[in-house]
């Protein structure tokens, strides 16, 4: 089903500002020519590949995943083995976290249980994440390795694996925390300066039931929207913010921006009706990937997912003039982190 058919045209009549309105235009020729559900379609590439190692680095693919679309592999599996769908219930999940999950050192947080079931749960997740590590490695072989002068280095930092067991469409949350909403990746306590949030998701369900997403417009589309209505950075604020231990570390204007982008995609109930999305149902036994800091998502409905996120310094992508960093960056001329 594809959602906001139309060509944003009231949009594009609201602004005065030129920049904005070459990007309606682009975007109205661009459905005059092809119809917006092919423009749409295109944020998701589908890959008719069924295992965790990519046998050939296709340039086709990295280049959609790092313009921002969302690479959908249909018959990739992550298979539980008999004894653990066990653990495909709610009830295993301690109701103090959101998510279950396995952090970089091996340690999992947020499973009840005894210490044998627990050590099952933690193999799961484990076995997850080196499947999901083989496929990236593989899928973006220069991520994970380029030559420095002196061997080479592994440019991806792996974050906590999750597992997801609750029924997203139950899930009660204020608008910011609700990813319900279109929005983009940002974290008001965590500054990551530019760093890149890539992230592998599969759904486990054991019946059959999709995780439906959305995915809207490209990045710099969204940007172009929203930034003119941001409000400015704050450099003391940041300091303070800092100083309180708010967050991490210092906001920079770039982190600033990210969740100005953020708070503005989700409290703009017009903006979530409105923009052009597809609606995308993930069927059990697939597995996705994206760059969750530039691909407009939401996720509506759905239960039992597992996913992965590595952390990439923006400079080492294959095309770094795609990076949200460096779209900002250009989009209001200004150094940012
Ligand atoms: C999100 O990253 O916004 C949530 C994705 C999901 O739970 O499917
Ligand atoms: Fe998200």
């Amino acid at each position: 089903m594809v959602r906001g058919e139309r060509p944003r045209q009231t949009r594009c009549n609201e602004s005065a500002k030129s920049d904005r309105h070459s990007v309606c235009l682009a975007l109205f020729t661009a459905t005059r020519q092809h119809g917006i559900i092919r423009l749409m379609e295109q944020q998701i590439l589908e890959i008719d590949h069924a295992g965790w190692h990519i046998g050939a680095a296709n340039d086709e693919w990295i280049a959609a995943l790092e313009a921002g679309k969302v690479l959908y592999f249909p018959r990739l599996a992550f298979t539980l083995t008999e004894k653990e769908r066990r653990f495909l219930t709610p009830d295993i999940r301690d109701p103090k976290t959101r998510n279950i999950s396995l952090d970089a050192k091996g340690r999992l947080k947020g499973a009840l249980g005894d210490a044998a079931s627990q050590a099952e749960v933690a193999a799961m997740i484990g076995r997850f994440r080196m499947q999901a590590q083989s496929l990236i490695h593989s899928l973006l072989p220069r991520y994970a390795s380029q030559k420095v002068p002196v061997g080479d280095t592994d440019a991806l930092r792996l974050a906590p694996t999750s597992y997801r067991p609750s029924k997203v469409e139950t899930r009660t949350q204020s608008w910011r925390a609700d990813d319900r909403r279109l929005h983009i990746d940002a974290f008001p306590s965590r500054p990551n300066y530019g760093e890149r949030i890539l992230r592998v998701f599969t759904n486990v369900n054991p019946d059959g039931i999709p995780r439906v997403w959305r995915v809207g417009e490209p990045f710099e589309v969204v940007a172009r929207h929203f930034l003119p209505r941001v409000k400015p950075y704050s450099s003391w604020q940041a300091h303070l913010l800092s100083v309180l231990r708010v967050t991490k570390s210092l906001r920079s204007e770039y982190d600033h921006l990210m969740l100005q982008l953020h708070d503005g995609m989700k409290s703009d109930l017009d903006y979530q009706q409105d923009a052009h999305q597809v609606t995308m149902p993930f069927p059990a036994g697939s597995v996705w990937v994206c760059f969750s800091d530039q691909t407009s998502h939401a996720v509506m409905s759905g239960q039992y997912m597992l996913e992965q996120t590595f952390h990439l310094p923006a400079a080492r992508q294959y095309d770094v003039d795609s990076s949200p960093l460096a779209i900002l960056t250009r989009l209001t001329g200004r150094t940012l982190a």
